[in-house]
């Protein structure tokens, strides 16, 4: 468990250089993520490097014994190479060409990007690979943010035919899968396809789906070819990219299998500010930020690399979102001890220093412009006093997993049949819920192994894989499914058995009609002799299964058929908190009613709580211990944004 620290030398004198150094050090930080936005001081013209200021860089960090991530800088291509070679520039869906003077100005299906992206990445990795002070790579920042996941270039609409040429073979191929008989969309070689943008009206969903998975493996390759470049050249370092927080546009298992460490960069303010939480969830949790944002993320990252860990944590505002409030005393500790908890193996914070000039300025970092103390440093201090406390935590095995997976997520933006709900809001209230519950949850993919869960989750996993229900029956977990699963192939059809597809095979059953609701349509359910709210989505559907729970028309809401459930509505949070109950109990899962603000996490037999809220609160009703010496961290009562540990 490190902590570390994002620096930019190359926007400060060189004279502040040693002095920065140290006080890194002081304060106890190990590690520093440098040059991710540098190249136009590594190569300011072309084929002219200068190294020198990053030497003496790396080698001022290094004298205090600090370890560098050193990035590639490819996130930010200098202006000479746009000028240079125009057909790196990215397309927008309109057609537009994005222009230089911010950043992730490229397209990742370029040639001449991919060439000189691979150029910079080895000269770096030939000039620091065996530096003893470069620990760790990241490659690029960030992929796909800004909306820069598609690009919809002449180099993407070339590389996104070869792609399918390779998926499907034969053109009748493609016909078929993507049904082009309707609105006479029927292709007669691969090269009149274009990507489906800039359509009159909506485009061919399976059309769409495949752009989607293209553009997702064009960001792969282009990952890995960055990665094969660095571990020839960087042997023994691990290489990680930081991923963003709740942004699911690529599929973060697919990149994750070629890095070391899936890293992502965790802002929950910010979030909370942007997301969809109702206007009261915002004032409660306005300076604490979703008590189930960032655990959710790093339970996502956790299961994409071998290692994992936050690289760019929020210190105090940022300077993006709608509002940017300052995060209440005691939340960066916070933060930082939920990220440990759940297994991360460092905690990185972004910035070192606020930048007087630039886009970012109003960006809070842990010193002001003028190299005052900001506010979050005396709680990483903290936070450095503590690690020792705590040792080396070890990781428990979790009983609750809840399936992401990206294709999913995909199908239902492209047709999400209107506009209440999406698949990963529905996965995030699940985990709510679990969490509400005092349960530790994995978030995995369909290809994981079920084996050690209790309990497995399917939210509105629409592309359901048959070899994953068949080893969900074989692990004996108690499974439950949300509306909408199992509704489409892998094409983003209906399958032909109706939905859920192969689900039917764990519950006999079929759905006839999926209708979306308004806000103010609530179908009722009655269950257990109460009457229960749904909200959203509800489907009527047809089974020999035996119901749980019916709505009022008297068709099936909730369905079982042995431990396999699915429910046929957007659940409300007190029916899904109901069903919960009831699959714990089922499934032998001890669960601990600790309400809105209070979150839990056990990593082996330490058992840490969070509180999100403002009240303070006393623990023994999670079965926290009496005496306040027998707590590693905190005690007994918490108050707002406190923590506490002890050992069970
Ligand atoms: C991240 C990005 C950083 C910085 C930060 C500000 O998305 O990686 O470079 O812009 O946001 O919050």
């Amino acid at each position: 468990m490190k902590l570390g620290v994002c620096y930019y030398p190359e926007h400060w004198p060189e004279a502040d250089w040693a002095d920065d150094a140290r006080r890194m050090k002081a304060l106890g930080l190990e590690l520093v993520r440098i040059g991710e936005f540098a190249w136009s001081r590594i190569e300011p013209s072309p084929g002219e490097y200068d190294w020198s200021w990053l030497d003496r860089a790396i080698s001022t960090l290094n004298a205090e014994g600090l370890r560098i991530i050193l990035c590639t800088p490819t996130a930010t291509p200098p202006k000479w190479l746009v000028d240079q070679y125009p057909d790196i520039i990215p397309w927008d869906a309109n057609g537009r060409l994005k222009k230089f003077g911010s950043r992730r100005h490229y397209c990742f299906s370029s040639p001449t990007y991919r060439r000189e992206s691979a150029r910079i990445t080895e000269a770096l990795a030939r000039r620091f690979g065996d530096h003893p002070a470069v620990v760790m790579w990241q490659t690029d920042n960030e992929y796909g943010h800004h909306g820069t996941h598609e690009s919809f270039s002449p180099d993407a609409a070339r590389s996104f035919r070869l792609w399918l040429q390779c998926r499907y073979e034969s053109i009748n191929a493609l016909n078929t899968a993507w049904g082009t008989v309707f609105w006479s969309q029927d292709y007669r070689s691969f090269d009149e396809v274009d990507p489906p943008n800039a359509t009159v009206t909506e485009a061919n969903p399976s059309h769409r789906l495949d752009y989607r998975r293209f553009s997702s493996d064009e960001i792969c390759e282009f990952n890995r070819e960055q990665v094969d470049i660095l571990r020839r050249h960087s042997p023994g370092r691990q290489i990680a990219h930081n991923y963003i927080g709740d942004f699911t546009k690529l599929d973060h298992h697919a990149i994750g299998a070629s890095l070391d460490v899936a890293a992502w960069d965790s802002y929950p303010i910010g979030l909370l500010s942007e997301g969809d939480d109702n206007e009261a969830d915002k004032a409660h949790w306005l300076c604490y930020g979703h008590p189930d944002f960032a655990a959710f993320n790093h339970d996502v990252f956790r299961h994409c690399s071998p290692q994992w860990g936050v690289m760019e944590q929020q210190p105090g505002p940022v300077n993006w979102a709608t509002h940017n409030a300052a995060p209440a005393p005691g939340m960066v500790r916070l933060w930082t001890w939920e990220a440990f908890a759940h297994g991360a193996a460092f905690v990185s914070y972004f910035r070192w220093r606020q930048v007087p000039f630039g886009q970012e300025q109003m960006h809070a970092a842990l010193l002001t412009p003028d190299r005052q103390d900001a506010r979050a440093l005396v709680e990483i201090a903290q936070v450095a006093g503590e690690l020792g406390a705590i040792g080396k935590l070890e990781s428990t095995s979790t009983r609750v997993a809840i399936v992401l997976d990206y294709p999913s997520l995909w199908q239902h933006e492209i047709q999400p049949q209107g506009r209440a709900g999406s698949v990963l809001e529905m996965a995030r209230t699940l985990y709510s819920c679990c969490r509400q519950l005092g349960l530790d949850v994995d978030v995995v993919p369909q290809g994981a192994d079920f084996e050690p869960y209790g309990l497995v989750i399917l939210p509105s996993v629409s592309i359901l894989d048959a070899g994953m229900c068949e080893r969900l029956r074989e692990s004996g977990a108690t499974v439950l499914a949300t509306p909408l699963t199992g509704s489409r192939t892998g094409v983003g059809h209906i399958p032909m058995s109706l939905a859920p597809g192969p689900f039917s095979d764990l519950l006999p059953m079929q759905v006839g009609v999926f209708e979306s609701l308004p806000p103010f349509a609530k179908p009722r359910v009655m269950a257990g002799g109460q009457l229960f709210d749904g909200s959203l989505w509800r489907e009527s559907v047809k089974s020999t299964a035996e119901p749980v729970a019916l709505f009022e028309n008297g068709e099936p809401a909730w369905l079982r058929n042995g431990q396999v459930h699915y429910l046929a509505c957007w659940p409300g949070e007190l029916l899904l908190m109901y069903v919960l109950r009831q699959l714990c109990q089922e499934a032998k899962l001890e669960v601990r009613e600790i309400g809105r603000d209070i979150r839990l996490r056990r990593a082996g037999n330490i058992q840490f709580a969070f509180n999100y809220g403002r009240d303070v609160i006393d623990l023994r009703f999670v079965g926290a211990p009496e005496a306040d010496e027998d707590y590693l961290i905190g005690a007994r009562e918490i108050g707002g944004a406190g923590v506490a540990a002890w050992r069970i």
